[in-house]
């Protein structure tokens, strides 16, 4: 199958991105110089699996999650309208649907210049359209130096926010944001899974001043397209053990293959 690579450049954030966040207002950590070294601590596979095996994977989760109701409706919640559940072993998957995950988790491996040992059972999150993950960062307690994951059903937009004040002006963008695509595979690595917290936008995230948000919705930086393009989304995240592949300091170091070298 072919996979195309991209490493989309960064975005800007402006002061209202901050304070939505709730970061300190005020503090001056927007950043207009590129940094070329953050962006190779992310990582985007287009197109890892077909449209057949995607459907294949929503029908299957789908189903696990039926019964269940969508959860974190408070207004602190750091995830909103959401389900998840493990894909553990003890789950009798469709043989097909063993076979995606078991590629997708060898593609994983091949994409670190480290050997990466084993990975936890993926974790899914459902999100319905009016759901969201607020800004947040794995806990250490939970996970290790790896944190991809395969984004199913619609487009959304990963932001990535520093989480302490930046080593000296200029040096690092306070905020990234990434298009993830359906059947994409993100990687969150070094600097990125460590010192910025991470959040999945939702309908009420829109940023008129950034170009992205047409690639959600349809080409238009128009608000109400990019509204009505947030759709429900399934994520299957993919983790190591907690104290596995490092730490804060550790750069695990991306290799996207099939594509441009980093
Ligand atoms: C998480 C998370 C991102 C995603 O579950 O901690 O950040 O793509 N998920 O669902
Ligand atoms: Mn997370």
């Amino acid at each position: 199958m072919k996979m195309k690579c991209t490493y989309l450049g960064l975005r800007r954030g402006g002061a209202a991105v901050l304070n939505r966040c709730m970061r300190k207002p005020g503090a001056s950590m927007i950043s207009r110089t590129l940094s070329t070294n953050l962006d190779s601590h992310f990582g985007l596979l287009e197109n890892v699996i077909s449209h057949a095996e995607e459907e294949e994977l929503v029908r299957y989760v789908s189903s696990l999650l039926r019964r269940k109701r969508y959860e974190g409706n408070h207004w602190d919640s750091v995830i909103v309208q959401y389900k998840e559940l493990e894909l553990h072993e003890a789950r009798k998957m469709p043989e097909r649907v063993e076979d995606v995950l078991r590629r997708v988790e060898a593609l994983i491996k091949q994409s670190y210049r480290s050997e990466i040992g084993q990975l936890q059972p993926p974790h899914v999150i459902d999100l319905d359209a009016l759901g969201r993950i607020g800004p947040h960062i794995d806990s250490i307690k939970h996970s290790g130096g790896v944190l991809c994951g395969l984004s199913l059903m619609s487009s959304r937009i990963m932001e990535l926010a520093q989480d302490a004040e930046p080593q000296a002006a200029g040096t690092s963008p306070a905020i990234l944001r990434y298009h993830l695509p359906p059947r994409s595979l993100y990687f969150l690595e070094g600097p990125l899974r460590y010192d910025y917290t991470h959040s999945v936008l939702g309908k009420d995230d829109f940023d008129s001043k950034d170009p992205l948000f047409s690639a959600i919705a349809m080409a238009k930086d128009n608000e109400s397209e990019y509204k009505a393009a947030v759709q429900r989304r399934l994520s299957i995240v993919f983790r190591d053990f907690p104290g596995e592949n490092g730490d804060k300091k550790t750069t695990l170091g991306l290799r996207l293959i099939n594509n441009v070298e980093n």
